[in-house]
């Protein structure tokens, strides 16, 4: 076992049992009343096993106030306490095929020859929540609490647009109870912690955290603006289920206007196994997290049947994926300089596995970070890797310190160039200040090549090193002047894939001007302000030209955007290096009838966006539409011109298929709107 539990050899059990019961107790109170984790989910069950399995060996040690005899934490004091009419129980876990099979072996002796099938769906990484109904009327939100009494956080729930107000559906009953899951998808929860970093808050550690600290705001307006979503799994009339299976309560709370996650109906754990596996293949390109399946027997009278121990159903069972979350130590940090001369100093890790993959370095974001989480150098600490999002520190383990640990000095000078740092007041980025600094070359020669801006996809990390090292491009410009032979000098560098640079390079003159604009990089000027400016200004000469209340004056370009783009022309240095890349042939105006054809593709069309695109958040993406003249709106009906299909597309894709609108891919927009 990794941290606390310091095992003195030839301890008895009682002591032990103990030692186990408030290490417990002490990880329960941070993850329940705090969502402050100090240990990894899968580090906590296996505290809870030894100590489960030392109560079976020794059952005179068993009491009633052990953390085995209860369901969880307890709530905090701020909202209304709320005795749940049943008990919202916790699961067993599995963490293996075997451990399914087990519980198959558990439920077929329990079903004594009777056939029964499994419901197979996405155990939701949020946190659970009973909704209450009267007359189809929403009354109440509860969170789960302790399992026992939970917190009325109605005010909260009722801004989760994902939970009807009033169900679509009747019951015969008039009472009803609906359980689900709130969360946060994962795009939200880097946008909530996008806005706090600016403002100088801490950001969340995980969708999940941010979820339970969003549910007890005490101010509905910034739930609100915080766009919590609600998977429904169960239908509860009084204390009973209100269906006979638990596939047609699902089938039920989807009709009432609920969303219910991915699941499947499986006669044999076979088929379950093969969701499972099939839903951690595609785990990462869900758009919330999920940190597992959960497999529950169908019918409601075998459930009733089976029961319960005090903890959890013997009709469910958790299957766990393996931990995202572990303790490794820090080695070191060191500081890496990108493009905009910005250091971003990184945590060196000791190895260790996290969800099948080895992990080795995190992010540290800034020096603001490092003093926030308290890091030195050898610290022990609780790291999380989640979906595509890098490995990140999640906080120090300060138990685990044993004062050999070392403080760590933000750098005064640029790692790379020895140049100098500055950081303005009131930002958190430190910058080298050299105009030569080759990391910063580097990077900017990365940009410009980048698929989004110019494409030249031979010139990678290791090609861009050698050019910089080699002196043969000091500025992007530079790479217009490059030679096959040139080229093929730099070390290991195959005549063939020379020819294959220049021809790239080449090519990369007839980009157009959004791209190109991108290409270079100017601070605040991303993907589609920069093609917003070049529909504005229309070469790279006027924009260079524009005041600041010009640029200020276009649509959706603000003073910060405005006083950056101005800045950057107004160094001669950049204004030099416009004027050799026109030299050089590479396109600096805006394609005749370019962006004036693709307007014609967009004017008074109506959009509908749905699924998760890869190049662009929906908001951004509308706007692009928006800034040619469509119109985007939410549902699909026949007016709808074009629907725009991400990954994880759901219903809005199925009527838009059933109503025969046309259905455009990632790939088939982008080329529509000339991306
Ligand atoms: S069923 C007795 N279904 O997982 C049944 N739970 O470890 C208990 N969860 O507290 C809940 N997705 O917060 C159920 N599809 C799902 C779930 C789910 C996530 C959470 C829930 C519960 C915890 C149990």
């Amino acid at each position: 076992m990794p941290r606390t539990s310091t095992k003195v050899k030839g301890k008895d059990a009682a002591a032990e049992i103990e030692e186990l019961r408030a290490e417990i107790r002490r990880h329960e109170e941070l993850y329940y009343v705090y969502d402050n984790p100090e240990i990894s989910d899968a580090e906590y069950d296996a505290l809870m096993a030894r100590l489960q399995q030392l109560e079976g060996e020794y059952p005179l040690l068993a009491t009633r106030d052990s953390p085995t005899q209860r369901v969880g934490g307890r709530p905090t004091e701020k909202f209304e306490q709320y005795v749940h009419r049943r008990p919202m129980l916790s699961l067993d876990n599995s963490y293996n095929i075997e451990d399914l099979r087990a519980f198959d072996e558990r439920c077929r002796k329990l079903a004594d020859g009777r056939a029964f099938e499994y419901v197979a769906e996405l155990k939701i990484d949020g946190l659970s929540i009973s909704l209450h109904y009267e007359d189809g009327l929403l009354t109440r939100g509860v969170t789960r609490g302790d399992g026992r009494v939970g917190e009325d956080v109605t005010q909260n729930v009722r801004t989760i647009r994902s939970v009807p107000l009033k169900l679509k559906q009747s019951h015969a009953a008039r009472e009803l109870e609906v359980r689900g899951e709130a969360y946060l998808s994962r795009r939200e929860f880097e946008r909530i912690n996008a806005e706090r970093e600016e403002a100088e808050e801490p950001r969340f550690a995980n969708p999940r955290n941010a979820a339970a600290g969003t549910i007890r705001q005490h101010d509905p307006q910034i739930v609100a603006s915080r766009r919590l979503d609600l998977f429904a799994y169960d239908a509860l009339a009084g204390d009973r289920k209100a269906f006979d299976s638990h596939w047609h309560a699902l089938d039920w709370l989807a009709a009432a206007g609920f969303k219910v996650s991915e699941r499947a109906l499986c006669p044999t754990i076979g088929e379950v196994v093969n969701f499972c596996n099939e839903m951690e293949s595609r785990r990462d390109a869900l758009e919330y997290e999920i940190d597992g399946v959960v497999v529950k027997v169908n019918s409601t009278a075998l459930q009733e049947e089976f029961g319960a121990t005090t903890k959890s159903p013997r009709w469910a069972i958790a299957y766990k994926y393996p931990a995202r979350q572990g303790t490794t130590r820090v080695q070191e940090i060191i500081v890496q300089v990108g493009r905009t001369g910005a250091l971003t100093p990184v945590a060196i890790l000791e190895p260790v596995q996290l969800a099948g993959t080895t992990v080795s370095r995190s992010t540290l974001h800034n020096e603001d970070e490092i003093k926030r989480l308290g890091l030195r150098i050898g610290d022990w600490v609780l790291i999380e890797k989640s979906g595509e999002i890098i490995p990140k520190i999640l906080k120090v383990v300060e138990s685990r310190r044993t004062g050999a640990e070392k403080r760590y000095r933000f750098p005064s000078k640029c790692p790379v160039c020895g140049g100098v740092v500055s950081r303005p007041e009131g930002e958190v980025v430190a910058r080298c200040e050299a105009a030569d600094c080759p990391a910063q070359l580097k990077g900017r020669l990365l940009h410009f090549a980048s698929r989004r801006a110019m494409r030249i996809e031979g010139l990678g990390d290791a090609l861009a090193d050698q050019l910089v090292a080699g002196g043969l491009v000091r500025d992007v410009a530079d790479l217009y002047e490059l030679t096959r032979e040139s080229v093929a000098e730099l070390e290991r560098k195959a005549e063939k894939s020379a020819s294959n640079l220049i021809e790239q390079i080449e090519a990369s003159r007839r980009r157009d001007l959004p791209h190109l604009v991108y290409g270079l990089g100017l601070r605040h000027v991303g993907e589609r302000t920069a093609a917003i400016l070049a529909r504005a200004f229309r070469s790279l000469e006027r924009l260079g030209a524009a005041t600041v209340g010009e640029l200020d004056a276009v649509p959706e370009i603000g003073l910060t955007v405005a006083e950056s783009v101005h800045d950057w022309f107004a160094d001669s240095g950049n204004r030099e290096l416009c004027e050799r890349l026109r030299a050089a042939g590479v396109r600096t105006e805006l394609e005749a009838g370019a962006l004036g054809e693709a307007d014609e593709k967009f004017a008074g069309k109506l959009f509908v966006l749905t699924g998760r695109l890869e190049s662009m958040t929906r908001e951004e993406a509308g706007a692009l539409i928006e800034a040619r003249g469509g119109r985007v709106t939410s549902s699909v009906s026949k007016k709808t011109d074009y629907v725009v299909a991400g990954e994880e597309a759901g219903s809005k894709l199925d009527k838009a298929r059933s109503l025969g609108v046309k259905v455009l891919g990632e790939e088939e927009f982008r080329a529509m709107l000339g991306l």
